[in-house]
């Protein structure tokens, strides 16, 4: 076992950041920790590396007790934080020799892996470069590859995608894929689902602080299946309509993003009478049912969508 958390509890003030939360890990797993932004993601990430004190449950890693004092387990995780944590002063070359530093390569071990980080994050030939040139993409695959210096066995990269290209986002997630194939214990989290769907060989979806499942693709899906999906656009959308459907007895869950209502409806259950009649005052442009994706997994069990809301 790689990770285990069991009911693990962290709060700030008044704000529950992690609440019963369960997340296991065996050795190869690529994990996509799906939630939305302030679901507790990076709470979760920083309490397994053992930045933080926990307020109740208990966590281990590489089966040893996560107390924050052991140094050994910090030395095998490589983390790619949210935020870049790289000198942009510092050349490429400069960023991946200090954090080889940090965690007590020496110099040899340095100068020998540098080119190997360099080609795994497609900066051979831009080493020299300082690092405030680089584009966003750029940056954040340097960021990755201050995490891989010191080979860890278990890489932990928290919503490494964000504000980037099209081409480096592709170009992480094939690298984490090929990171995987070669048996790296993979975190990953993020609040795009596709990311997630691409990379992670099991899901855990996580709001408010909890786990609310986790599981493969097929059986996330699974969980929903009989389900029946229905979109409809209007030309005038309202909370209060939205309200009015989640009030009909049939309807599982209700949600709306921009002009498009999405609702649930439990297999079999022809509900379309009591759904035209709230809506045919917003002008209906569009009926649509659709296959459940994972998304749906999310808006079935937490009434929410989970989208990019930045
Ligand atoms: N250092 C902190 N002080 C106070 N509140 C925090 C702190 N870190 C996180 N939180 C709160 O805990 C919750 C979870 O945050 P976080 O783990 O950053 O979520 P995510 O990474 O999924 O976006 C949020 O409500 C956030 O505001
Ligand atoms: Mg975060």
């Amino acid at each position: 076992m790689i990770i285990k958390m069991e009911d693990v509890m962290k709060r700030f003030g008044r704000n529950l950041a992690l609440d019963s939360f369960n997340l296991e890990m065996s050795k190869g797993e690529v994990i996509g920790l799906l939630g939305p932004n302030g679901a507790g993601k990076t709470t979760c990430i920083r309490a397994i590396i053992g930045l933080i004190p926990v307020d109740n449950g208990e966590i281990t890693v590489f089966d040893e007790l996560q107390d924050g004092k052991n140094r050994a387990i910090k030395r095998r995780i490589g983390y790619v934080t949210q935020e870049l944590t790289i000198y942009e002063e510092m050349s490429a070359m400069d960023n991946l020799a200090f954090f080889g530093s940090l965690y007590g390569l020496s110099k040899e071990q340095i100068a020998r892996k540098i080119p190997e980080v360099a080609k795994v994050i497609g900066l051979e030939g831009r080493l020299h470069e300082q690092s405030k040139q680089f584009s966003g993409g750029m940056k954040r695959r340097l960021n990755i590859g201050c995490a891989l210096m010191h080979d860890p066995e278990l890489i932990i990269m928290d919503e490494p995608t964000v504000g980037i290209d099209p081409q480096s986002r592709n170009f992480i997630l094939e690298f984490v894929k090929e990171l995987a194939s070669n048996g790296t214990s993979i975190l990953y989290t993020s609040h795009y689902i596709e990311e997630v769907e691409a990379v992670a060989s099991r899901i855990c979806i996580m709001d408010q602080g909890h786990t609310i499942a986790s599981g493969t693709l097929p059986e996330l899906i699974a969980r929903i299946k009989g389900d029946s999906h229905i979109l409809i656009d209007v030309r005038i959308s309202s909370e209060e309509k939205l309200k009015e459907l989640r009030a009909i007895p049939e309807i599982k869950e209700a949600a709306l993003l921009d002009n498009q209502y999405h609702i649930v409806v439990p297999g079999g259950i022809i509900v379309f009478d009591k759904i035209i009649a709230v809506l045919s005052s917003q002008s209906i442009v569009n009926v649509n049912s659709k296959q459940p994706n994972l998304e749906d997994v999310f808006l079935t069990l937490t009434g929410k969508q989970l989208r990019d809301e930045a």
